[in-house]
């Protein structure tokens, strides 16, 4: 049976996904922070945005594509940065960077990513973004971003929402360590599900191998302690000045919720604002973020970019973000389910179910453009 049948939405792959992959890797994808009432509340608020579906437009075929800081894109969405996807699935970065390539779509390969970015560049062709946790040491810093730059990757991603470690208590239930320690329950809890185990085998361990060079095991104990003690430093207006005078292309601010916020980094030099929740997985008291791109627009105007992500599951959740005020979208789990259920083939078939679903609901809104979505949003339901 194609996956088309058997898989027509995110919510299909996220079933399958559970079932293909350890306990320990599920909860590492799934999870978020504390009572996850933030995730929730991220989807919950997506799915109560109403599009006002406009008839006798005679529109079948709406243009899909998205002008963004200079380029065309075909889809208004692109991959998140997603830390460690080489344990989801064996080889994620380069398998995500390839589909995003083929696409035509961006891949933003994260700081504590299992692949660096001179194995991914030669993937992900002219659709690299690099996502960096601020190292603390600016040496670091310049040496990581330069390695990006060299690797291809045009556009650097600053994360600038998670200033300490937060607790994901899921994953301290399921005994997830970094590094990855062998126990018992891991063990066992691989053996359960063969398939991701021979393929992981295959790979050795996954790391953070771009990280790797910069350890020094002499200062803080263990290396894994002292890359957590370079990048865990939470960044500043300073910092984000300095990256902005060493970082020639364009330069993207991750985890802004609040407009004030927006305002600064963008005075600041950000030439975009993702605006994200991080997908709930740092503080879980924040309001929705897809609630806060109205104001965040109105701060910025028109003419600066906003890119949204949290809770996307769908092509209509993405249309929804676009009608509050975003230009561009990133999905992060979503993809990861495609991925973690049946590898490459299951990534690429979250790509078609977005593209697919965006396709329909867009031709049924009566939306020609993405542009246009916002005149459809309905401003109460009640
Ligand atoms: C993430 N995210 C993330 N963000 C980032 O800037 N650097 C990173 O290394 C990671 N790592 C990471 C791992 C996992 C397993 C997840 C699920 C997420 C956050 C990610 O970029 C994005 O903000 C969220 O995934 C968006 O929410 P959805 O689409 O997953 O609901």
């Amino acid at each position: 049976m194609t996956l088309e049948l058997s898989h027509p939405a995110i919510e299909d792959l996220k079933r399958s996904a559970r079932r293909r992959v350890p306990h320990f890797v599920w909860e590492y994808l799934d999870s978020a922070v504390g009572r996850e009432t933030g995730r929730a509340f991220a989807e919950d608020a997506l799915d109560q945005i109403r599009l006002m579906p406009h008839m006798l437009r005679g529109i079948t075929d709406s243009d899909l594509t998205v002008n963004l800081m200079g380029r065309q894109y075909p889809l208004p969405f692109g991959f998140a940065p997603v830390g460690m996807s080489g344990l989801i699935w064996p080889d994620a970065e380069r398998i995500l960077a390839k589909i995003a390539a083929r696409e035509g779509i961006p891949y933003t390969l994260s700081t504590v990513a299992a692949a660096t970015p001179e194995e991914v560049g030669p993937k992900v062709g002219d659709q690299g973004w690099f996502q960096l946790y601020a190292p603390s040491d600016p040496e670091v810093r310049r040496d990581i971003c330069g390695r990006a730059r060299d690797a291809g990757f045009h556009t650097l991603v600053l994360t600038v929402d998670l200033a300490v470690a937060s607790r994901r208590e899921r994953l301290q239930r399921a005994r997830l360590t970094n590094p990855m320690r062998l126990t018992p329950r891991i063990v066992l809890d691989a053996a359960r599900r063969p398939a991701w185990a021979v393929a992981t085998l295959g790979k050795g361990i996954p790391k953070l191998k771009t990280l790797e060079r910069y350890a020094d095991t002499t200062r803080r104990g263990s290396a894994t302690a002292h890359i957590g003690y370079q990048i865990r430093t939470a960044p500043d207006l300073p910092y984000l000045r300095a990256l902005r005078e060493e970082w020639a292309g364009p330069l993207v601010v991750k985890g802004i919720i609040s407009a004030a916020d927006a305002e600064h980094a963008v005075r600041a030099g950000a030439d975009a604002i993702w605006v994200s929740n991080h997908g709930g997985r740092q503080f879980d008291g924040a309001p929705p973020p897809v609630h806060q791109l109205p104001q965040v627009r109105a701060a910025l105007g028109p003419d600066v970019p906003v890119i949204y992500d949290s809770g996307l599951r769908s092509g209509l959740d993405i249309m929804r973000a676009l009608a509050m005020g975003a230009d561009f979208c990133m999905v992060g789990r979503a993809v990861h389910y495609g991925l973690a259920a049946f590898g490459a083939r299951g990534a690429a078939h979250a790509v078609d179910i977005l593209r697919g679903q965006l396709v329909a609901d867009m031709g049924n809104a009566g939306c020609a453009r993405l542009s246009d979505l916002p005149d459809h949003r309905v401003l109460s339901v009640s």
